[in-house]
């Protein structure tokens, strides 16, 4: 079953202006901080993956932390940290990607993900989509199937979702400016 989401809009904060004039910003701490919405988010991803052998739950760091570990958790799955540039201790692989002004890169361990196991990736907020393209090519490269794709929110006029073709890519919550 699916869990409508769409009354937590309401716990959600805009802020105009931030981080940049013309931008309006979703801010999610004021859904967080609220017990049953916190945990209406949660059930929703969990609702949605259960019972498809998800064994890794992977978040991006930073806003991807807040969520993956709680859904990795209700999963029975494992958590994997993809993280930004020398951050991980052992050996890693890297991929870099394009910002808007320049580039930026994300690491994961090379042992996180062993060839064949079925991996959820989770984030916040799906934009251009050029952070979960990123994080998508780390998984693939360690030879993880990648079962899904989860995002709290999805701003759907940026239509970041066209450049994760192929998967199966689900958000809780859509935007539309
Ligand atoms: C934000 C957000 C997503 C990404 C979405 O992360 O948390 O990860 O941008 O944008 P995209 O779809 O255009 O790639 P950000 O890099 O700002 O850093 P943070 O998670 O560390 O706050
Ligand atoms: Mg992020």
């Amino acid at each position: 079953y699916e869990i409508n989401c769409e009354p937590l809009k309401d716990l959600i904060r805009t802020v105009p202006d931030f981080p940049k004039p013309g931008i309006l910003f979703y801010d999610i701490t004021t859904l967080l901080k609220d017990p049953a919405g916190f945990a209406q988010l949660i059930d929703a991803f969990a609702a949605h993956y259960i019972g498809k052998g998800i064994d890794l739950v992977l978040g991006t760091e930073a806003r991807g932390f807040i969520f993956a570990p709680a859904i990795a958790y209700r999963l029975n799955a494992g958590f994997v940290p993809v993280r930004k540039p020398k951050k991980l201790p052992a050996e890693t692989a890297k991929v870099s990607y394009d910002l808007e002004y320049g580039s930026d890169s994300l690491e994961i361990h090379l042992d996180a993900v062993k060839p064949g196991q079925r991996v959820l990736l989770v984030d916040d907020l799906l934009a251009t989509g050029g952070t979960m393209q990123a994080t998508v090519q780390l998984v693939e490269k360690l030879g993880g199937k990648v079962e899904g794709i989860a995002f709290a929110i999805e701003l759907d006029f940026l239509k970041g979702r066209n450049k994760l073709e192929g998967y199966d890519v689900y958000s809780l919550l859509h935007y539309n400016d």
